[in-house]
């Protein structure tokens, strides 16, 4: 794809190469276990660290070509609940690194639309980048301004969300606001994080790992699945593509016809 938006021509898509017969073939919302920065580091003969640095890189790259191309949520796993598991260094240098990058990246991404969101136990994070969360979400962008919500997971698991979410509907219920009838899929999603945003349509994993990690558990029951083998800091703008492009290839079915 080069070239981008094409002037002259207003009724032209934007994005014409991504055509295809399905006429929804921009996903709403896509999801990313954005995984391989380790080894793309040990690969480059550096630490660790230094894949997370390029990673981020990799998470602007996206998230400008999510926002190009109509994308309206992307959810982005940065950190996981069990991630907590890794060496103290590592974890403080992501944690570091994540609060920096919410503030150096904000001016620009709200300047472009984009609003960030944060999902998972926030309150357990380091008070730095609880600031940092803090300044974002503060930050408002006008309805007619808003382009994306870029959605941040950290120290989030599905489980966490799940057990969090029946602990609460339990208080509901407690406290006689609800009754057992009243459970429905409708009120379980209005208790996780990602309530009033629609299921992701495409998940993307790099890395070639071949599973969820904990990810969305409820939100990915009907999720086009597409993973690859590049290392997260080498996935960017025309990996993405690619994504977008097999999944207007997929076809939906839902278990009907
Ligand atoms: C993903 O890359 C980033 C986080 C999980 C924070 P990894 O750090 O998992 O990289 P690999 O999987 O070890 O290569
Ligand atoms: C998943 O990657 C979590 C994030 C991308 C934040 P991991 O590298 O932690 O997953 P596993 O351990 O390979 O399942
Ligand atoms: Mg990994």
């Amino acid at each position: 794809m080069r070239g981008g938006r094409r002037t002259g021509s207003p009724a032209a898509p934007p994005f014409p190469f991504l055509m295809t017969q399905n006429d929804n073939h921009i996903p709403q919302h896509v999801a990313v276990i954005m995984d391989g920065n380790g080894r793309w580091a040990r690969e480059q003969g550096e630490e660790r660290l230094y894949g997370h640095r390029h990673g981020v890189d990799a998470v602007r790259e996206v998230v400008r070509t999510a926002a190009e191309t109509g994308v309206r949520y992307l959810t982005v796993y940065a950190f996981s609940t069990e991630n907590w598991g890794r060496p103290e260094a590592e974890v403080d240098g992501i944690m570091t690194l994540i609060a920096g990058a919410i503030l150096s990246e904000l001016e620009t991404l709200t300047g472009a639309g984009i609003r960030m969101r944060f999902i998972g136990d926030l309150a357990s994070l380091p008070e730095v980048l609880q600031e940092s969360i803090h300044t974002a979400e503060a930050t408002v962008i006008p309805d007619d301004k808003l382009r994306m919500t870029l959605n941040v997971a950290l120290n989030y698991s599905a489980r966490w969300e799940l057990t969090d979410a029946m602990r609460r509907i339990g208080l509901r219920m407690k406290a006689g606001e609800l009754t057992p009838e009243e459970i429905t899929e409708e009120l379980i999603s209005e208790h996780l994080t990602t309530r009033g945003i629609p299921d992701p349509e495409l998940l993307i994993r790099t890395s070639g790992e071949l599973r969820l990690s904990n990810f969305l558990l409820w939100q990915l029951s009907y999720t086009e699945l597409y993973f690859t083998d590049t290392l997260w800091p080498e996935f960017g703008r025309e990996a993405f593509l690619e994504a977008l492009r097999e999944y207007g290839r997929r076809e939906r079915r839902f278990g009907r016809l």
